[in-house]
């Protein structure tokens, strides 16, 4: 197999363009082509006997994102690849892993199937919703986590006494790894979800009284979880919340001034997701995974950047 080459979908080519500068490989040249009715045409070149690693987030517009990632790689594919890796750091769909209510789909293993039938050989996601996306993933799945990149951007707004509050039980891990890189406590909202864009938030139980304020969540998309998290410790009397975090931020645009409103003093985000101007903070996870494709491409061990169970 030849070296390695870069394939930048369009849905994040300022991500993908940062990976290839870190690496100082060459990236292959990809032209996605739309037709008027909406169907999409990629074209890739230089991929011949190649590594290849095709860098397609799938957030929004999450159903476009999907579908080109997997022409993506069924281009590769018939260019005669010799590996394709998808590297999807938001992992569109990664929510319905399982059927919450007769008569729905699993869609998370429906996108997996996907990739593998349209030539992906491995598969690096970045913090998933769920963790049971390499079960249901049948090619390896590296799921590498972006949580110390973010904590060390926490790590200088928050001062004294934290407590890392996960605005539902979903995030609790998530805020136990949070809460020691910052040497902090955890909290968690007992959330109640009505609908995609409704939340209810119920009590939050843990430690909390007295301390400044972190919420931390896997993503961000209406800005529904965060606001009922923020509303009810506001009511519980908690201390001031300094910072929300999320690994991604697909955000719909009524979010974006749903965040604004609320009393919270930053929120960070990564570039998982192509980032529309919202003066949030944005933290780059390119040398993160210019580190992953490195090392996979040299067959090295990728521990110490995989999440934490
Ligand atoms: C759900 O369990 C996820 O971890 C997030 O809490 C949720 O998807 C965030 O979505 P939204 O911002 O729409 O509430």
């Amino acid at each position: 197999m030849s070296g390695p080459r870069i394939v930048a979908g369009s849905a994040n080519q300022r991500l993908a363009g940062e990976i290839v500068e870190a690496l100082g490989y060459g990236s292959s040249s990809c032209v996605v082509e739309r037709f008027p009715d909406g169907e999409l045409r990629p074209v890739v070149d230089g991929v011949r006997g190649a590594d290849a690693f095709v860098v397609a987030p799938t957030g929004p517009e999450v159903n476009d994102h999907v579908v080109e990632l997997l022409l993506l790689l069924d281009a590769c594919r018939r260019a005669g690849v010799g590996r394709a890796t998808a590297v999807v750091p938001y992992f569109g769909y990664a929510r319905q892993d399982r059927r919450v209510r007769a008569g729905q789909a699993v869609g998370a293993r429906v996108v997996a199937d996907a990739l593998v039938a349209a030539g992906a050989q491995r598969l690096v996601v970045v913090d998933p919703h769920t963790p049971a996306l390499e079960a249901l993933c049948g090619i390896p799945v590296e799921m590498v986590t972006a949580v110390p990149v973010l904590a060390r951007e926490l790590a200088g707004i928050v001062a004294g006494p934290v407590a890392v509050v996960a605005p539902d039980f979903g995030a609790a891990k998530l805020a136990g790894h949070y809460a020691s890189l910052l040497d902090g406590s955890v909290a968690v909202v007992r959330k109640h979800r009505e609908s995609g864009s409704r939340v209810l938030a119920g009590d939050v139980l843990g430690e909390f009284a007295d301390r400044r304020l972190v919420i931390v969540d896997d993503m961000i998309s209406t800005g529904a979880t965060i606001e009922a998290a923020v509303r009810l410790l506001a009511d519980r009397a908690a201390g001031p919340v300094l910072a929300v975090a999320a690994t991604h931020g697909p955000l719909v645009p009524a979010a974006i001034g749903r965040l604004r409103c609320l009393p919270v003093g930053r929120v960070v985000v990564t570039d998982s997701v192509a980032q529309p101007d919202t003066g949030f903070v944005v933290c780059s996870i390119a040398p993160l995974l210019a580190d992953v494709i490195s090392r996979l491409h040299h067959d090295e061990p990728l521990d110490d950047l995989l999440i934490r169970t």
